[in-house]
């Protein structure tokens, strides 16, 4: 659990200061019991029968996080050779791991499908063709775009007019590519955006898959995606998981009943992983400056947008709370700004905050998915630590980077 107590922040049953302590910052901070509650209640919510949840990996790939899921019975769905072959290390059975590539070549199906014996789920006419040269008279999944799409920011949405999946004037050509090559398409796929609080834009784009699937026979399984979003805002309301359940779970039956039975799979990344990460990040240098008769604070910290790149990217939002001074009265307003050579450097703007000094403790809330997946080395910046708290126990999960490790991974040398 993570909360706050009085004016200091508690991740499991450590103070976050004790945790920055130890560990050093910034530091990644997950705490397990969230993300075992997030998945048995998304599980919970779903009243059809037959039931998969494929975690998405890509929001969250840290291997412990992966061990976690996969025990509690999940999948593992990946969009790279890699995250394949992590799942497949890791132990997760192959036929519970799905890859949907984008702009996928010949070389990575063949590695996915001819070496780790994973099934894909096919994003073009292109790619379904080469792939029935290559592996005729296998099974196969396609991903289908139900022409809308929603998400978080542009970048997030993936239904509509995007890059993604096969379109809907193209379904007649799925059919023939897979008779020309003896295929069997088992599984029909959608993944339309990330980020989503409305369960009703599920209803209408499940409607489309459907649609298209009742133009097939011998399906296996209808996969929505993932997308469920997270409030990050104070206020934001979750989405709605009980009318989400009972939307896919209905039309699911409705579909079993009339065209034969599929099981429904879901590919949720951060609502399983969001709210359990905490990005632990010390105040290292504070600027004020009077620009037209008004204060200006930049609080500089030692991390920035190499760790955490949401804000940057998508102008995301991430609660920030001083880990100590909670409860403390909110006098300032300030910039929290981090510590790359990019004036986009900011995690948050504008935030009213209590007084703060150098070497105070800030958590930015809400970083499980796409906070450390997302990272890079960029200023030849290391990455943070990532330490697992469960109630009272802790571990480190993966060592914060060294200079060896950076040179190493892009010289394959020592310096
Ligand atoms: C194919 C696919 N499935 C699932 C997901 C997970 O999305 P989310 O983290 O929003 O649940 C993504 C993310 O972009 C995706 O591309």
């Amino acid at each position: 659990m993570i909360r706050i107590v009085g004016s200091h922040l508690y991740i499991g049953e450590y103070l976050a200061e004790d945790l920055a302590e130890r560990f050093g910052t910034p530091l990644y901070v997950y705490d397990k019991e969230v993300i075992v509650e997030n998945y048995l209640r998304l599980a919970r919510s779903i009243p059809y029968e037959d039931l998969e949840i494929l975690y998405s990996c890509k929001a969250n790939n840290n291997p412990e996080i992966l061990a976690t899921l996969r025990d509690l019975g999940s999948g593992l769905d990946v969009v790279s050779p890699f995250e394949a072959l992590l799942g497949i290390r890791l132990g997760f059975p192959r036929e519970k791991i799905l890859f949907t590539g984008t702009s996928v070549s010949d070389d990575e199906m063949k590695f996915v499908r001819g070496e780790l014996g994973v099934m894909i789920n096919i994003d073009s006419l292109s790619q379904l063709k080469r792939y029935g040269r290559l592996f005729p008279g296998t099974e196969v999944s396609v991903r289908i775009n139900p022409g809308v799409g929603a998400g978080h920011h542009g970048y997030a949405v993936t239904g509509g007019v995007t890059k993604f999946g096969v379109y809907l004037n193209q379904i007649e050509k799925i059919r023939d590519i897979a008779r020309e090559f003896g295929l069997r398409i088992v599984g029909l796929h959608m993944h339309i955006g990330s980020g989503i609080l409305d369960a009703n834009v599920y209803r209408e784009t499940l409607d489309v898959l459907l649609s298209v699937a009742r133009r097939f026979s011998g399906l296996e399984f209808i996969d929505i995606g993932g997308g469920l979003g997270i409030p990050y805002k104070p206020g934001e309301k979750p989405i709605d998981l009980d009318q989400f359940g009972s939307i896919v779970s209905k039309a699911l039956r409705d579909f079993s009943q009339s065209h034969g039975h599929v099981k429904l799979r879901i590919e949720p990344g951060r609502y399983i992983v969001g709210n359990a990460g905490v990005l632990l990040v010390r105040v290292v240098d504070i600027k004020e400056v009077e620009i037209n008769n008004s204060r200006k604070i930049f609080v500089g910290v030692d991390s920035g947008m190499n760790h955490l790149i949401r804000p940057a990217l998508y102008g995301s939002y991430h609660e920030v709370i001083p880990a100590s001074k909670a409860d403390k009265p909110k006098e300032i307003l300030v910039d929290i700004v981090g510590d790359i050579c990019e004036s986009g450097d900011i995690l948050a703007l504008e935030r009213p905050m209590p007084r703060l000094e150098e070497g105070d403790l800030l958590a930015i809330m809400d970083v499980g998915a796409y906070g450390y997946s997302m990272s890079s080395n960029y200023n030849l910046r290391p990455r943070p630590p990532e330490i697992m708290v469960f109630r009272d126990e802790v571990k480190l999960v993966r060592r914060r980077e060294t200079f060896d490790d950076l040179i190493r991974l892009v010289t394959n040398r020592s310096i």
